[in-house]
């Protein structure tokens, strides 16, 4: 069977090395993919939201399973345009999608199925948006309602910051279309984790558990980035946790979705802050996360085409991923001035000399080959996130310290990465 991985990022890398690793698997190609992913299988020049790009390639190669790794395409129907060709595609349609498409749907239907979210309002004016913050006695959290690339979040102390972040969206247009409408929620203090499961519009299935590092900086310090790195499991979430997260968010969602007519197949990720017993939603996304995935997936050792051809056709009865023991860690190496503006074309050292070791794989992100005369084919950084250095321990402390020792192998000029992924676990 061939399969067609769609994305670019490290999340895809990841995806596309697993799925390289099944014996159903001719061959895997990736659309447009990055250095990493050219490595795996063959890469295509069609963008992930080139829709007909993408529908048309995958009727004319006979692809048997797409897996879509980004939350764009999903949004924009890319599920609902393969299904109406009878191609199997792995995620949400555009209404699963919503969940993470639109906050204020996604917060609305929590509600609904009763899963427990903070209290929110919804706003597209900024005077009624002011007064609810009045009104409040905790510290808000603004939010851009549609997709803005991860960046749409800004959490808040004071209702004078909360105030200027609502001004940011609806008077500055700081996130354009998807600012036009926020949400104001309540913020809630703990620890974050990652859950991920795999639906097949019945059943769920969960993945091993996770946790990313938002921060740019160590220690929790400066903007939000799309994840500086991600261990797996996280130990926040222990069995019993996870029975609760299954029982009290994964289900219910699973089963609000297909009462409402539109039965959700595809990954499932709940982003939870946990605090003592308490639980909380922050966010639902219709996608793996990245970097959560490179982790993940590198302690999977069921068949990955299997699953997802699975979850995409009604089929995860009776299957359940068997995972590797070992913790893994990953850490995300970074263009210099990442998530603000950074340079790009930047060639990129000691890559082989740092996956040596069999406990370690460097998933790319932007990555590209640079055929230039001057850099004669070799990789080159073309992104903000540029690399996702993973590594295996039999502890969590030893993952950091073998994911660190080959990062350290690697290098760009204007290279930046946390020092402290992990850190929590590891204090534990
Ligand atoms: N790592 C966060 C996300 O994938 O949204």
């Amino acid at each position: 069977m061939k399969v067609l991985i769609v994305g670019s990022g490290g999340r895809e890398h990841a995806l596309a090395w697993k799925v390289a690793q099944s014996p159903k698997v001719t061959e895997v190609i990736c659309a447009p993919g990055n250095a990493g992913t050219a490595a795996v299988g063959r890469n295509v020049d069609i963008g992930a939201n080139d829709l007909d790009g993408l529908l048309a390639f995958a009727e004319s190669e006979k692809i048997g399973l797409t897996i879509v790794g980004p939350e764009d395409p999903l949004c924009r129907g890319i599920v609902d345009k393969f299904d109406a060709k009878g191609l199997v595609a792995f995620g949400p349609t555009a209404a699963g999608a919503r969940l993470e498409g639109s906050k204020a749907f996604c917060k609305q239907f929590m509600r609904d199925q009763g899963v427990a979210t903070s209290d929110f309002g919804v706003f597209t004016e900024v005077a009624p948006a002011e007064a609810y913050i009045d009104s409040r006695t905790v510290g808000q959290v603004v939010k851009a309602d549609g997709l803005a690339a991860g960046k749409g979040v800004i959490v808040c102390s004071t209702p004078a910051e909360a105030k200027a972040a609502v001004r940011q969206m609806l008077v500055d247009h700081r996130f354009g279309e998807a600012g036009a409408s926020i949400l104001v929620e309540d913020r809630v203090e703990g620890e974050e984790a990652s859950f991920m499961a795999l639906c097949d519009g019945l059943r769920v299935v969960p993945l091993a558990s996770s946790q990313d590092h938002k921060r740019a900086l160590d220690g929790d310090e400066g903007p939000n980035t799309g994840g500086m790195g991600a261990y797996s499991p996280a130990p926040v979430v222990t069995d019993e946790l996870a029975k609760r997260i299954m029982a009290e968010v994964m289900q219910p969602l699973a089963r609000g979705m297909a009462q409402a007519g539109t039965p959700y197949r595809g990954v499932l990720y709940a982003g939870l802050m946990i605090s003592g017993d308490a639980l909380n939603v922050l966010e639902i996304n219709c996608r793996f996360g990245d970097p959560e995935t490179q982790p993940v997936l590198a302690r999977l050792q069921t068949d990955l085409t299997t699953l997802l051809g699975a979850a995409a056709s009604g089929g995860l009865a009776g299957l359940e991923p068997q995972w590797d023991p070992r913790p893994a860690l990953c850490v995300v190496m970074a263009a210099g001035g990442y998530p603000g503006s950074y340079d790009k074309g930047h060639v990129i050292e000691g890559i082989d000399a740092a996956q040596e070791s069999d406990d370690v794989v460097v998933f790319h992100a932007g990555t590209t080959y640079d055929d230039s005369d001057h850099n004669g084919g070799r990789i080159v950084s073309s992104g903000g996130r540029v690399l996702g250095v993973t590594a295996f321990g039999d502890t969590i402390a030893e993952a950091q310290q073998n994911a660190y020792t080959a990062t350290r192998k690697i290098s760009w000029p204007d290279v930046q990465y946390r020092t402290d992924i992990g850190n929590r676990a590891v204090n534990r």
